[in-house]
């Protein structure tokens, strides 16, 4: 009996394997879109799919972001400026890659862009610090889907959105992962809406990686920034040691966790793009897919644990 059972796992590997090494035809004809390509994975992912010869739209936050791309790729590559915060620039991007696509819609639309902090513990945060967060890696990211959706169906093409492994576990303060658990959400019910058009959505999970937005100095004093701005009668139920130790654990895990091969996510974004068959989730990095994933299916009493374990106490903890 096992002997079949492993067999038929086997075998289910292998068709797998076989159906997701099929690339779509005419990729060089194809037109993707990604927003937030001024540095990290959209960057590294915008000079990728230019080498493979596709038409890539890139969005840029910066004119110096956008400036340093074009210099860097080929003439097939064209760039504009785009803050996923504004409608107005959403409607304004969306017009342009109308122009570009013509009649031959958008494959794809990689919903990259992003930022992190501020980052720390719920009570030292305002709403306003929630906004921020939630306004570019969720509002923004569905403003712009639902901008350029038509396009996208036109070509009944692939929309992939960056989530993260903090769409799966939540253990930082702040908009962070609401937003990348609200990317999970949103992603899941277009995936199941939008599969009648053909149209299919992929979401992609990284780890920990070395980019801007993990960059150990900024977080650190972004970190600083917010302990100042805290009321204090919360600094004193938390304590400068309870700063000092969070402070330290931030740095270690930046300085320590974080992987510079960025490949391991902009392969899986395009084969998002590419594949005849793209899957559902990708988990980007070793340590997404062999401990954090895993650990996502754990008790929850069980994952807090070994969340938790090594997290400092607060003053006034009973
Ligand atoms: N790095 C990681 O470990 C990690 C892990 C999991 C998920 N992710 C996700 O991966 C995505 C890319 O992040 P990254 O790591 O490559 O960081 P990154 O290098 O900081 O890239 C983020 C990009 O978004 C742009 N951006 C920021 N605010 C924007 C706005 N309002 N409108 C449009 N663009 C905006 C940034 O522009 P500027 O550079 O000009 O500010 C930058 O080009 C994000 O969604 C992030 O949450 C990253």
């Amino acid at each position: 009996m096992w002997f079949y059972l492993a067999l038929a796992v086997l075998l289910y590997f292998l068709i797998r394997l076989y159906r997701e090494t099929k690339i779509v035809e005419n990729l060089t004809e194809k037109y993707v879109f990604i927003t937030g390509c001024d540095s990290g994975f959209g960057n590294k992912l915008a000079k990728q799919l230019d080498i493979q010869g596709l038409h890539v739209l890139a969005a840029c936050f910066t004119q110096k972001g956008a400036e340093e791309l074009e210099r860097l790729t080929s003439d097939r590559l064209k760039t504009t400026i785009l803050d996923v915060t504004s409608t107005e620039s959403v409607a304004a991007a969306t017009e342009w890659v109308k122009e570009h696509v013509g009649n031959k819609g958008l494959w794809g639309l990689v919903n990259n862009a992003g930022i992190i902090q501020p980052v720390g513990p719920n009570e030292w945060m305002t709403k306003e610090d929630f906004e921020k967060v939630l306004n570019v890696n969720l509002l923004g990211l569905i403003d712009v889907t639902v901008h350029m959706l038509p396009l996208v169906r036109k070509a009944r093409g692939r929309i992939v959105n960056v989530a993260s492994i903090l769409g799966r576990l939540s253990f930082y303060g702040g908009g962070y992962c609401p937003s990348k658990y609200g990317v999970e959400a949103f992603s899941d019910s277009l995936r199941r809406e939008l599969q009648p058009f053909g149209v299919k959505v992929a979401i992609i999970e990284p780890g920990y990686f070395l980019t801007s937005m993990t960059n150990a100095q900024y977080n650190l004093d972004c970190l600083d920034l917010q302990w100042t701005s805290t009321p204090q009668e919360i600094k004193d139920s938390y304590g400068h040691t309870y700063f000092n130790n969070f402070y330290k654990s931030l740095k270690e895990n930046l300085n320590s966790r974080c992987s510079t091969n960025l490949f391991l996510v902009t392969d899986c974004m395009e084969h998002a793009l590419t594949s005849q068959h793209p899957r559902t989730r990708y988990s980007g990095g070793w340590d997404a897919q062999f401990f954090f994933v895993p650990l996502s299916y754990l008790p929850t009493a069980l994952a807090d644990l070994i969340l938790t374990w090594s997290w400092p106490k607060p003053a006034q903890a009973v």
